[in-house]
């Protein structure tokens, strides 16, 4: 790729569902070293790429000056009647592309309002999806094939806090947004090695990479960066505390439970809870075991609160 321009990824999917409108070129690297540009002219830029994907061409990419327009242009297409009208798959498809895009503005670009309120309107809409589905199983076992694996974890993860927040007082729809959105947000820098490296990690600080152990505060940092106030206080500490435990054992500070918050007690509880869910597919006859190693897991201070709304929630 030429050196002085810079070109953020554009996911296929959106290339080809709505390309003809986009405000602007695309690019593709059809060699090492080789770009072209595909202009808006005699023919639908979607149908110039169909080519050049039947020889294997599949990375599609705008320049980084103009990805801030085509997330003001994603942004459009969620919030338009039409997108509200479309089917269950296809909303899911296109929220999923527009969290891959969201995921690329933070790591080429770092954070702005375009970047912000995508990420805003991915978690409102994937909320009211998830609204029109009785049933979360059913929904995950649909879309896992289709969608990335953190998108949908995301998703699961969000409808458990939501769930949760219902058996709790202090809950009120703003405090649900921002619990949300602190889900969007919280690994946004991170790549699939990463997931894997924290799923698998052996409890030992010295064994993570410097990403993976410092992703919460990093995420944290760019959020407020030149005294930005891109989220509020309480998204901040979620991020910040998304990996930390009651005990002091978890990362990257080891805070224990007297600090952690309320909320940032909710959201742990509800993360590992939304994990043993995926691990054992949804099995409910695992129910008892799984609360049960929550409880064994959470029981100091306003995790036990925390427990007792997943109880309500899940145990029944
Ligand atoms: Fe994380």
């Amino acid at each position: 790729m030429s050196e002085e321009r810079k070109y953020c990824k554009i996911p296929p999917a959106l290339l080809e569902k709505y390309g003809k409108k986009f405000p602007f070129d695309v690019f593709l690297k059809i060699g090492p070293t080789k770009i072209i540009k595909i202009s808006h002219g005699d023919e639908d830029i979607t149908e110039t790429y169909k080519r050049y994907r039947a020889k294997g061409v599949e990375d599609v990419y705008a320049l980084e000056e103009e990805f801030k327009s085509f997330m003001n242009f994603m942004r459009k297409t969620i919030q338009n009647k039409f997108f509200d009208e479309s089917t269950i798959d296809g909303k899911v498809v296109v929220l999923d592309s527009c969290y891959a895009v969201a995921k690329e503005a933070f790591q080429k670009i770092g954070v702005s309002s375009e970047s912000i309120s995508l990420a805003q309107d991915i978690a409102k809409k994937s909320m009211e999806v998830l609204q029109e589905q009785p049933n979360i199983f059913k929904f995950f076992e649909k879309f896992k094939e289709n969608c990335s694996e953190e998108y949908m974890y995301n998703v699961t993860l969000t409808f458990t806090i939501s769930s949760m927040m219902e058996f709790v007082d202090w809950s009120s729809a703003s405090i649900k947004e921002k619990s949300i959105m602190a889900v969007m947000l919280r690994d946004i820098i991170l790549l699939p090695e990463h997931f894997e490296e924290i799923k698998n990690w052996d409890g030992d600080k010295k064994n993570l990479s410097k990403m993976a152990l410092n992703h919460p505060i990093l995420v944290a940092e760019m959020l407020q960066e030149d005294n930005n106030n891109w989220v509020s206080p309480e998204v901040i500490q979620i991020i910040e505390q998304h990996h930390e435990r009651p005990q002091g054992i978890g990362f990257p500070l080891g805070t224990k439970h007297m600090q952690i918050s309320q909320l940032s007690a909710i959201h742990i509880v509800a993360d590992v809870f939304t994990h043993k869910l995926i691990d054992c597919e949804f099995n409910f006859k695992e129910k008892e075991k799984i609360i049960s190693d929550i409880q064994g897991q959470f029981y100091v201070g306003t995790f036990r609160k925390a427990v007792d709304a997943l109880n309500d929630m899940f145990g029944g």
